[in-house]
């Protein structure tokens, strides 16, 4: 049966509860609940990190204007000195072993977020029970149920929650960053992005009216967006060399620190122009500091193996290495982050997800 034909379904439908509503042409509108992560509204540094910017769906309580980030005054200044801090880590040292570091204390974090997720009960100033609940938001997302094989962008799939999960644990690194995605699907992730970017480029193929879609996504979670991000929705083909990139999206490319992307190694083909163009990015982006991707490794039985394999993620690692040693030496590392961050969204995180670093060795 040919690849084009072939009808799958994200296994997100079947283990996730959540709401969802048939639009009558063929797509369905879910939502997708969050927990926000619960740091009392204030980073390290007692900077409001703008996590009260979400809408309690449930409670129908909408948010206001003032709730929103910190002033744009503040805001502005923040983004002066994440500006100045980004220049001299790119100088000194984009990926090193503190940032390794930052992973494990991550993971240390991470355990003690899961039992802060819980309400804790604390007194107010008169004495009286202040109960802490979780703050809940839903993201809105049109998106088909079931797809052929070549059209599986307008589904959503858990490697797209995972990577939300994780931008939001380390909503420090994002705030204020220019992000880009490849391969974003209906949106989700990116939209998780915008909640503390200053600029996201997200990017797909245009097939099936996919990048409208996420427009229209984009739309309809406006208001959960930092007020100051940049939204962009940009077609993005790995199978097109960066040299025949519009001019517009080259540009717009220069800014980017971060590249992120779900669940786009499935198919070998695919795989190999996703890896030339990460390597592309890679070479052009002169303040690029890391590529996330989250993918699921999806074992299959084989008799030629007599064993369960993953053929698609060993093809990924295979083809990645091949291109980083074309030279001799590894010009790029991988890292496999620890996958001990809390979960936010609802979903199975099973134990095949895995999420990838890639950053530059030498620095
Ligand atoms: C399994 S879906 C994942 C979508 C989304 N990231 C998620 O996790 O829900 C794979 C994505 O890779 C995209 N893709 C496939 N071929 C591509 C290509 N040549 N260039 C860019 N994206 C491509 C698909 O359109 C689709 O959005």
């Amino acid at each position: 049966m040919s690849a084009a034909v072939l009808e799958v379904t994200s296994e997100l439908y079947a283990e996730a509860e959540f709401c969802s509503t048939d639009t009558g042409n063929g797509n369905a509108i879910s939502k997708f609940t969050f927990v926000y992560p619960n740091r009392r509204n204030t980073d390290a540094n007692g900077t409001q990190t703008g996590q009260t910017n979400g809408m309690d769906k449930r409670n129908g309580q909408s948010e206001t204007a003032t709730a929103k980030t910190p002033s744009i005054k503040d805001s502005e200044e923040e983004s002066y000195i994440e500006e100045e801090s980004f220049e001299s880590d790119y100088e000194e040292s984009v990926c090193d072993e503190e940032d390794d570091f930052e992973y494990e204390s991550d993971c240390c974090e991470a355990s003690e977020q899961k039992e802060t997720n819980q309400p804790s009960i604390k007194l107010d100033k008169d004495g009286d029970l202040d109960v802490e609940r979780p703050r809940k938001g839903a993201i809105e997302i049109e998106h088909r149920k079931s797809t052929r094989l070549d059209a599986v962008g307008l589904q959503i799939w858990r490697g797209a929650l995972l990577l939300a999960d994780y931008i939001m644990h380390n909503e420090k690194k994002f705030k204020n960053a220019h992000i880009l995605e490849l391969g974003s699907g209906v949106g989700l992730t990116s939209i998780v992005a915008s909640m503390y970017a200053r600029e996201v480029i997200c990017t797909d193929i245009d097939i099936e009216g996919l990048l409208d879609l996420i427009r229209g996504n984009v739309q309809r979670n406006a208001h959960l967006s930092n007020p100051h991000c940049r939204m962009h929705v940009n077609e993005l083909d790995f199978k097109v060399s960066y040299q025949d990139y519009p001019r517009e999206l080259k540009d717009k490319l220069q800014h980017v620190q971060y590249v992120v992307a779900a669940d786009v190694i499935y198919d070998d083909d695919i795989t190999e122009a996703f890896v030339r163009t990460i390597v592309s990015l890679l070479l052009e982006l002169p303040k690029l500091k890391a590529i996330y991707i989250a993918l699921e490794k999806r074992y299959v039985f084989t008799l030629e193996d007599m064993d369960s394999v993953a053929p698609c993620y060993d093809y990924f690692l295979r083809y990645f290495e091949k291109r980083n040693s074309r030279f001799g030496v590894n010009r790029w590392k991988l890292i496999n982050v620890c996958m001990n961050f809390p979960r936010y969204f609802d979903y199975d995180k099973v134990k095949d997800l895995v999420l990838l670093k890639i950053c530059h060795a030498s620095k």
